[in-house]
């Protein structure tokens, strides 16, 4: 099947996931889509959005409609972006690069996981509006070399993950035989052998000798030594390396993973520019409050800070429905990952546009031009 006929039945971002069920072996499958515990807050991230319903204006003149937004001294053309997703190799060879290229010249956020194996340094090449989001340990000669690094390559935007302080454990893909570091056994191997043109593009990507590349200030682990094993958690990392990350880093920081009002007022406090609502996608703690349902709690608290948000956004209302509850903007993780496994930057470019085209055509069925006239009011909960 050519790329182009696996995008023939996708109508909606859903179905990225339900088409790349069939080309994807479960174990990766279930890494991408899975979420921790029972999965209620992965369900809920996306349920939530059924307690808003709009209410749109009209008679108002919408033929010009302009959905950019300015983020961090950049105008982007839409009000969302790419999450950063770490391991998203596993999914096609090159996977993040094709992100990156895609969200470059369709003028959208993107953001490379430190979590990846494709160098912090490449990524700017290709896409100079890049941001950097990075998992910190505590120790300070780390974040030091990291951070350092980050603003030789000349990323203006650190992203900050700060919601991984343990490890984290996700029961479907660990029954689907998902391990990092990697080691398949015979039930995996075989089922991998079963999506040939999937393994075609990891047998590329392992003949490159992939390491997690930007955890380190060089070098970093291979995917099949036991070295990821550190990769997971760092218990130790607290605010006080936030203060200090704040004096050393030029550029915009953002803090990811705020599910709290009181947080986010520390990091306004800090002089922190910017944070993301999140809850990993839910895949760290189940039962955590939904993204969605925190923004205007959030944003009253964050003073002049930038407030993205990101969880369970499947379309452009959804992305409207949290612009108008005060997010600045929405960022998307899985939808952006499944579309690049079937069709790679065809799929990516595919869902980038299905997106741009609902956010326009949303907000002119609400009556609205441009995004500063997204407000609370157009919502009834
Ligand atoms: C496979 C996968 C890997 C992820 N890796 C990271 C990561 O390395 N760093 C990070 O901050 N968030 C990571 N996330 C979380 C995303 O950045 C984002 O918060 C989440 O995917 C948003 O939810 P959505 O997938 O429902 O859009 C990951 C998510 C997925 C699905």
């Amino acid at each position: 099947m050519t790329k182009t006929h696996r995008l023939r039945n996708i109508y909606t971002l859903s179905d990225y996931e339900k088409a790349a069920k069939r080309y994807l072996p479960k174990a990766v499958f279930q890494y991408i889509r899975n979420g921790a515990g029972d999965e209620y807050s992965l369900r809920r991230d996306q349920q939530v959005f059924n307690q808003w319903r709009w209410l749109p204006h009209r008679l108002r003149d919408v033929t010009a409609r302009d959905p950019s937004v300015e983020l961090f001294g950049h105008r982007y053309a839409q009000p969302f972006g790419i999450a950063p997703t770490g391991g998203a190799a596993v999914i096609r060879y090159n996977a993040d690069r094709l992100e990156a290229v895609v969200a470059r010249a369709a003028n959208i956020p993107y953001m490379l996981s430190a979590n990846s194996i494709t160098p912090l340094e490449d990524i700017i090449a290709i896409n100079p509006d890049a941001w950097f989001a990075a998992y910190f340990p505590h120790d300070p000669a780390i974040i030091d070399g990291v951070t350092d690094r980050a603003h030789r390559a000349g990323y203006k935007v650190l992203m900050v993950t700060i919601d991984v302080p343990v490890a984290a454990r996700r029961i479907a893909e660990t029954k689907a035989g998902y391990t990092m570091p990697i080691r398949p056994n015979a039930r995996v191997t075989l089922n991998a052998i079963r999506h040939p043109s999937w393994l075609l593009g990891l047998a590329r990507t392992v003949a490159h000798r992939p390491v997690i590349a930007n955890i380190q200030p060089e070098g970093g682990p291979s995917l099949f030594s036991r070295g990821v094993d550190a990769i997971g958690g760092a218990s130790a990392f607290t605010w006080e390396h936030i203060k200090r990350l704040r004096e050393r880093w030029p550029g915009a920081l953002v803090l990811k993973g705020i599910l709290r009002a009181d947080d986010a007022a520390q990091a306004a406090e800090i002089g922190v520019d910017g944070i993301v609502i999140s809850n990993h996608g839910a895949r760290l703690m189940d039962h955590t409050v939904s993204p969605a349902e925190m923004i205007a709690e959030i944003k009253a608290a964050s003073g002049t800070m930038t407030v993205l948000a990101d969880g369970g956004f499947r379309n452009g209302s959804d992305v409207l429905t949290g612009l108008a509850l005060g997010a600045d903007a929405i960022l998307l993780g899985r939808p952006f990952l499944f579309s690049c496994a079937l069709a790679g930057r065809a799929g990516v470019e595919h869902a980038t546009e299905m997106l741009r085209q609902e956010i326009l055509r949303n907000m002119g069925m609400l009556g609205v031009t441009d995004l500063t006239q997204l407000s609370p009011d157009l919502l009834r909960s």
